[in-house]
């Protein structure tokens, strides 16, 4: 592998650029993080002056990563999780919910965001018996990924592929599809493959907002129809309730009615 240092695309290959917003900063102050500067919350607050359902997408994703990662861990009997596009550490991250439950789970954590990687450390704290890795290395290279991740994962054992709202970064349809199966092609049957992203075709506030900030200077973010986020999951076993909003994603007990939002996911096994 080459040095990250040098490897064009990752973040120790850039610096924090606090002149123009970040996805992954702008994200975090939606979460009601601490972690962005001035540009990232005037970006975030322009957007949320056309769409203000933006918070509780932000919100209600994170929560379906929570309830994704619980059934994987507790009723598919994961313990090794790949979480590409990480951002910043919030409240319950992928290790902190997968070790809550099975403190031997190891977890890799994947970003190319210089912030991402200033922060890292709060994603490596582990329990003794399992671990948590955080890798420098840019989606677009999935091979390079993967051979970073096995380090950590065991890759020849089933892995859970956690694509939380990153493939709208990749704006070609098919380049996305190629990474997402290239990065599934790697992993043994039974592996799993979670993905969320906002959808189009749902609140033309959202559409709205989402041009203006692609047009901010922010590395532009593409929203997909359901169509083609469940084209993602093509050749795997969708579990039920296949892709649904994710408020609507084995909701908890307190919100079987939450109303349908304009961020997609779903679940699926590598047969
Ligand atoms: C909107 S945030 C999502 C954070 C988290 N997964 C979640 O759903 O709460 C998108 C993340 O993807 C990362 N990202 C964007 N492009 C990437 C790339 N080419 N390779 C790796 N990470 C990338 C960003 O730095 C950011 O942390």
């Amino acid at each position: 592998m080459s040095d990250p240092e040098t490897t064009p695309g990752t973040a120790a290959h850039q610096k924090i650029d606090t002149s123009v917003p970040h996805s992954a900063r702008i994200w975090n102050y939606w979460l009601g993080g601490k972690d962005n500067y001035p540009v990232d919350e005037e970006a975030g607050d322009a957007y949320t002056d056309v769409f203000p359902g933006i918070v509780t997408i932000a919100r209600s994703s994170r929560a379906f990563l929570r309830r994704n990662i619980t059934y994987l861990v507790s009723e598919a009997g994961i313990r090794q999780f790949l979480d590409i596009g990480t951002g910043l550490p919030t409240a319950d991250n992928t290790h902190e919910v997968a070790q809550r439950i099975a403190p031997e789970s190891r977890i890799v954590y994947v970003d190319n965001d210089p912030m991402v990687l200033a922060h890292a450390r709060a994603l490596l704290y582990s329990t003794s018996e399992g671990a948590t890795a955080y890798v420098d290395s840019n989606v677009l290279d999935p091979e390079r990924v993967l051979a970073a991740a096995a380090k950590t994962l065991d890759l020849s054992r089933p892995t859970a592929l956690i694509l939380s709202n990153i493939l709208g970064h990749i704006a070609d349809h098919d380049e996305a599809r190629s990474i997402v199966k290239r990065l599934m092609d790697a992993l043994p049957s039974g592996s799993y493959l979670s993905i969320n992203d906002g959808s189009r075709g749902f609140d033309p506030g959202f559409e709205q907002a989402q041009d203006g900030y692609n047009k901010s200077g922010a590395v532009p973010y593409n929203l997909r129809t359901v169509e083609e986020i469940t084209s993602f999951f093509d050749g795997l076993e969708l579990l039920e309730p296949g892709v649904v909003s994710v408020t609507r994603w084995r909701p908890d007990a307190d919100a079987p009615d939450a109303p349908v939002i304009a961020e997609h996911g779903g679940l699926a096994r590598k047969p």
